[in-house]
């Protein structure tokens, strides 16, 4: 069941830091966003999902740690774990500045050996609807099974909390407006129907070519993960977003129907 006025937002790395500069937060672009949840809370219960940027990712490459669940370095855990709760700490004290109410959730409170755990999903929920609080949860580094941990994306966690709560938008915000069919020309793609596509097909077909943006700092897989997590999202019935952060205005074109710019995921065979 579609839990109706329930947004999840994911607050890109790229957009709550400077990805390039190791350690930066972007306050600008952190409270270019506050600016408009504020305005989206008035109709919306609201989860958000940050990613680690110039934090969790440069630790990550530093350490060498990826996706694939491995006995990494200890050391190397320790430090990228505590690097995306520092960024935490620092996006959760703005949310409290812009007095949003907000609420940390480590992923390892609902993530058990790389699945979400239904019943605390439903939690984080119910922290939206009885007590107005913005549930805030991010990134990580997290343990698998054994001595093996992970690194696990912020985008991932937007597919497993959209999957299970089905809420009426899902958004991801990077640094760039949407997915590019042509970067050249700056070409944005405005909707992809993935009835039977999966993403190998997208980019076969050349709807979207493979040189959309992605960070050398980026262990998750950048702009590729998103489009991944974002079909498994539109094919749960979520339509997914993928928008410019710096242009967070456009979330309130997308929730009121109006024109935005930005690249629609969603569930249908087209037209
Ligand atoms: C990365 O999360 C978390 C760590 C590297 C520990 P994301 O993959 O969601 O981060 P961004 O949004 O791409 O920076």
């Amino acid at each position: 069941m579609r839990a109706s006025n329930l947004i999840i937002i994911k607050l890109g790395g790229s957009v709550v830091t400077f990805k390039e500069k190791p350690l930066s937060p972007n306050y600008e672009g952190i409270d270019k966003i506050l600016g408009v949840l504020g305005e989206i809370k008035k109709n919306f219960k609201i989860i958000i999902v940050h990613g680690g940027g110039s934090f969790g990712h440069y630790w990550s490459v530093k350490y060498d740690m990826h996706t694939k669940p491995y006995p990494y370095s200890d050391l190397g855990v320790s430090v990228v774990h505590e690097s995306m709760i520092g960024l935490n700490h620092i996006i959760v004290n703005k949310f409290i500045e812009s007095k949003l109410k907000p609420y940390s959730i480590q992923p390892s409170a609902f993530i058990f050996n790389s699945a979400a755990d239904p019943t605390r999903i439903h939690d984080i929920l119910d922290m939206t609807t009885g007590n107005d609080l913005i549930p805030i949860t991010f990134g990580d580094v997290i343990h698998t099974s054994e001595n093996n941990f992970s690194i696990l994306s912020g985008d991932t966690i937007m597919s497993m909390l959209c999957t299970e709560l089905h809420p009426e938008f899902s958004i991801f915000t990077t640094n760039v407006d949407g997915l590019y069919n042509d970067m050249n020309k700056g070409e944005i793609v405005r909707e992809i129907r993935v009835d039977k596509t999966d993403i190998k097909n997208i980019f076969l077909k050349g709807e979207i070519k493979k040189e959309n943006p992605d960070s050398s700092f980026d262990v998750t897989g950048g702009m590729k993960r998103k489009i991944t997590e974002s079909i498994q999202i539109a094919k749960s019935g979520t339509p997914a977003y993928l928008i410019n952060g710096f242009h967070p205005e456009r979330i309130l074109n997308i929730i009121h129907d109006r024109e935005y710019i930005g690249t629609c995921i969603r569930m249908g065979s087209g037209s």
